[in-house]
């Protein structure tokens, strides 16, 4: 018994030094488990579909209260993977809230915002970036993120939605509309822009963001057709 639980720990260990070797330019962290699995998405992504030879990022996208920002983090939790919210960088750099922005100088003007900081995200690899809403509308966002990365739809039903955002002020777009009628409507509008720009399309009603996180990465296996090693 001891011997097998031994024997185990040493392939597990050799195991590790096989992928710090097989990746020397990894951040080698305190967390052993974390490392292997920021290496697992690495090598995963390095035999990418599109022949480059880079990390790629994956994007989320989808309605708002999809959950784009929970599982931005969870990634970052589960795979080492630097965040960009991108609602949230727009706020700072603006030093306005979204709604401010929207009243203030306009939506057109956040949407430039918007399409301005999706250019930047191609400098650098393997960014869970959240992106806001209505940012898989403007081709030109598109574009840019299937050139950099994974686009991930986040699918949600209107009524899940409803129930994540009701108390919330921070959506200019849902503020005099908040019922689900209206998002139901303008999910259905936005829909079709969502699955067209869809590399992967994960469902996340009642799925925890650990759940969704676990999904994308077996997709995006699926996606590179490199089956079999469990995440
Ligand atoms: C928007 C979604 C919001 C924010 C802005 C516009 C949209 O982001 O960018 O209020 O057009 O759907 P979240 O999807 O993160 O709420």
């Amino acid at each position: 018994m001891a011997g097998l639980l031994i024997g185990s720990l040493y392939r597990k260990y050799q195991g590790l030094l096989h992928e710090y070797a097989t990746a020397p330019d990894c951040i080698i962290r305190k967390d052993a488990e974390l490392t292997v699995r920021r290496i697992r998405y690495k090598k995963q992504a390095l035999t990418d579909r599109k022949g480059k030879d880079r990390m790629h990022s994956i994007y989320l996208i989808g309605f708002m209260g999809a959950g784009k920002s929970a599982v931005g983090r969870e990634l970052q939790r589960s795979f080492g993977m630097k965040t960009v919210e991108m609602d949230a960088l727009i706020e700072e750099r603006e030093q306005m809230s979204i709604s401010e922005i929207f009243r203030v100088k306009g939506e057109a003007y956040f949407r430039e915002r918007e399409t301005e900081l999706l250019g930047e995200t191609g400098s650098e690899e393997g960014l869970a970036i959240s992106c806001g809403g209505g940012a898989a509308l403007r081709e030109e966002n598109v574009a840019v993120m299937k050139h950099h990365g994974y686009v991930v739809y986040l699918e949600t039903r209107p009524e899940t939605v409803y129930e994540r955002v009701k108390n919330s002020h921070s959506r200019p777009l849902l503020e005099g509309n908040m019922n689900i009628p209206y998002i139901t409507s303008l999910i259905q509008k936005r829909r079709p822009f969502y699955e067209k720009a869809a590399d992967i399309t994960v469902r996340t009603d009642g799925q925890s963001p650990e759940e969704i996180c676990r999904e994308i990465m077996k997709e995006i296996r699926k996606t590179e057709g490199t089956p079999g090693e469990s995440i």
